[in-house]
């Protein structure tokens, strides 16, 4: 198994592009021929499910394994055939926290990294990949802190979004979380490169965070996602996944690899 087999995907700020981190990378390592466990651990605002395709075949999810409903196998979906090994455990749902409360004296969120391991225990996968909601992410990984490899922060260029990646990582190293990355996400190149929004080198300088990746702003992702339809081999960000997909697999990839125009304008951009 590589180093770094156990994700979780965290922002304090909202709408910046973690479960869409969440999936594409779960679609890139499968694309590498691993098997993978995807978990959406956002109770708040669970998503997964829809970006997945469809809502209404959820019939078990992380809140059954939190109340002790479901044994592992029971709660993951597998819900692309064509990549069979790509296991999806949906969020569990709010009316699920009294239950939860009544049982164990604790909520969902604080319940929920807990169960993402006993989970991973037994459905074990190559890679584990965790979304989480922007206010519980560090809950979250406070639960499975010791198993944890990597942590990703998605940020967008905006200075909150920023601001917030740096809170995010300060909270994680106070669990004692130290291997976070950066991850860019929405990325608006053309405002980069004529200095209106900040650029790659100023995002990773003010979050003070390492880079795992620089995903592009993706229309054709966005329409895809409305409609249902996973990223496909036409959408820019499904390159920028896989790049990084393949460096925290311990591959050397340059940041812009098999995106074009991006590879071309990159002192520009940066
Ligand atoms: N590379 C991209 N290009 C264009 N749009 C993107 C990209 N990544 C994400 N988005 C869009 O940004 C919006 C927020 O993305 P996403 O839902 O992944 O964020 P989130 O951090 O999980 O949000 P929440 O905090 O609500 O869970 C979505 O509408 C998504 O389509
Ligand atoms: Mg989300």
């Amino acid at each position: 198994m590589s180093r770094n087999d156990r994700i979780l995907v965290a922002s304090a700020k909202g709408g910046v592009g973690k479960s869409t981190t969440a999936l594409g990378l779960a679609l890139a390592f499968s694309d590498m021929g691993k098997s993978v466990l995807l978990v959406d651990c956002d109770i708040s605002s669970r998503s997964l499910d829809l970006l997945c395709g469809d809502d209404s075949e959820v019939l078990y999810n992380l809140g059954d394994v939190i109340l002790g409903r479901v044994n592992g196998e029971d709660a993951v979906l597998h819900p692309f055939a064509e990549y069979p090994d790509l296991g999806f455990c949906a969020a569990p749902h709010l009316f699920q926290d009294e239950e939860a409360f009544e049982k164990t004296g604790r909520h969902l969120e604080q319940l929920a990294g807990e169960a993402v391991m006993q989970l991973a225990e037994r459905v074990p996968r190559d890679v584990l990949i965790v979304d989480t909601s922007s206010g519980g992410g560090v809950t979250c990984a406070g639960g499975m802190a010791d198993t944890l490899t990597t942590v990703l922060i998605t940020a967008e260029q905006s200075h909150t979004s920023i601001r917030a990646a740096e809170y995010t990582a300060f909270q994680m190293e106070k669990i004692g979380i130290k291997n976070q990355r950066l991850i860019v996400c929405s990325f608006d190149a053309q405002a980069a490169a004529k200095g209106q929004r900040a650029g790659v080198i100023e995002m990773i300088d003010r979050s003070t965070l390492k880079c795992a990746g620089v995903v592009p702003y993706d229309r054709r992702l966005v329409l895809r996602q409305e409609n249902g339809l996973l990223p496909d081999r036409k959408c820019i960000s499904r390159a920028a996944y896989r790049n990084i997909a393949g460096r925290l697999s311990g591959e050397n990839v340059p940041l812009f690899t098999g995106m074009g125009r991006y590879g071309r304008k990159r002192s520009r951009i940066l």
